[in-house]
């Protein structure tokens, strides 16, 4: 029987030209709706010049466009000013920047120490690992709950007078599990390291933006990154926020043209916040692609669609996992309001690639592998999982489709 179509799927063109697709891989990235797709091509056909160097029409309306879009991503997450907001590449590009900085800064030295959770993905653990590397900052990590949650006690445990830096994904982009960074927060600004300081908060919100509301004053952030690929914009397009009080005393580690104040032959001296942050030309077309992205939102009702859309889906489908029987291991939250849509899974004797080809054959977008978090892999005793994600465009039907390959796989593999 067919359920009625999501009528939010007909503003993606992605659908109509693949009928009967079920695109279940939204946490590697989402499809692209007619306003931004359409919203970049008016931008790139009568606006687009560079900015910050032209005093030509299109260079102004372009810079205008480009500054209209760090205003709508200050107000997404509740920054006090645009100049908290430093554009990036993605999330990998944010933390890199971000870690070096602190480095450069001397906030980052031997000994220091950051923590991090088990779940992160390799974008909040490596760039930390190369300070460990370079300049012998120590990394440890904090694990999880039976449920993938949080484990606050591990957590109170690793926090030592050298913890300079807490570093945590806002949601795990392999369990789901929505992890409670305001407490988490709240529970960092009451604390000192040994030189007096608050240890510096760092929130990975790249499964969070997308799906649910955040407000960085709200979790105690210092520091944020998302990508905005993840929530209907373009590729190549990240956000980093960071308080004012702290960008303003953190030595970029890149420099460049468009970051600069004026440079002589010796010297130079950076630009204000936060292009200080910004050197060489920036994405301007994929910061006007997360204009339009955040404008879609909230047309389509903010987040309280994305819940209404997500909730019904994500019961749904821990229903059907439920039901699968022993042979389907199903990693993360099984409460549907700890976690969002995302569902990764093992199936005795099946292999994950194999398996994620037989989606493929049934027109069925999952993807198989560690999921760039081989730490929390290795905790959960996991060789790999099959990973499907939803976004407010699935829909039962979308469901269908899968749960009918994965019953089906299941029937050969128990005969
Ligand atoms: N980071 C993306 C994912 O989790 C690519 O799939």
């Amino acid at each position: 029987m067919r359920h009625p179509t999501n009528p939010l799927k007909k503003d993606f063109p992605i659908f109509r030209n693949h009928p009967g697709l079920a695109y279940l891989d939204n946490t590697a990235s989402t499809q692209k709706p007619d306003a931004v797709i359409e919203g970049v091509k008016r931008f790139v056909e009568f606006d687009y010049a560079n900015i910050h160097r032209g005093a030509y029409g299109l260079s102004e309306r372009s810079e205008i466009l480009y500054e209209r879009s760090k205003e709508k991503v200050r107000d997404l997450i509740g920054a006090a000013t645009s100049a908290e907001i430093v554009y990036t590449y993605n999330s990998t590009y944010a933390a890199n920047i971000l870690s070096l900085s602190l480095a450069r800064s001397g906030r980052l030295k031997k000994g220091d120490r950051v923590l991090v959770s088990i779940a992160e993905h390799h974008a909040n653990v490596v760039p930390w690992l190369v300070l460990k590397e370079w300049f012998g900052v120590e990394v440890d990590y904090f694990g999880m709950t039976s449920d993938c949650e949080i484990d606050f006690a591990d957590f109170e445990s690793k926090m030592t007078p050298d913890t300079k830096v807490v570093a945590v994904t806002g949601a795990s982009n392999v369990t789901g599990a929505v992890f409670d960074v305001v407490s988490l927060g709240k529970r960092i600004s009451g604390m000192c390291d040994r030189n007096g300081e608050k240890p510096l908060f760092v929130v990975d919100a790249s499964q969070s933006v997308p799906n649910y509301r955040v407000d960085v004053k709200e979790m105690h952030a210092d520091f944020l990154f998302f990508t905005a690929h993840k929530m209907m914009a373009d590729t190549g397009m990240g956000v980093l926020y960071g308080r004012k009080d702290l960008l303003k005393v953190l030595e970029p580690a890149l420099s460049g043209g468009g970051a600069i104040n004026w440079v002589k032959k010796e010297a130079f001296a950076p630009a204000g916040l936060p292009y200080r942050f910004e050197p060489g030309t920036p994405n301007i077309i994929g910061a006007v692609s997360l204009l339009h992205a955040c404008e879609y939102l909230e047309s389509i009702g903010g987040y309280a669609r994305i819940e209404e859309a997500e909730r019904p889906l994500i019961s749904s489908a821990l229903e059907r996992f439920a039901s699968l029987g022993d042979s389907v291991r199903l990693v993360g939250p099984i409460d549907p309001n700890k976690k969002i849509g995302i569902f990764s899974f093992t199936l005795k004797g099946a292999h994950v690639s194999d398996l994620a080809e037989r989606f493929a054959d049934a027109n069925v977008c999952v993807r198989a592998g560690y999921h760039c978090a081989e730490p929390l892999a290795a905790e959960l005793g996991l060789d790999g999982t099959v990973r499907m994600s939803l976004y407010f465009y699935n829909d039962e039907n979308d469901l269908d489709a899968f749960f009918r390959v994965l019953e089906a796989v299941i029937s050969e593999t128990s005969e």
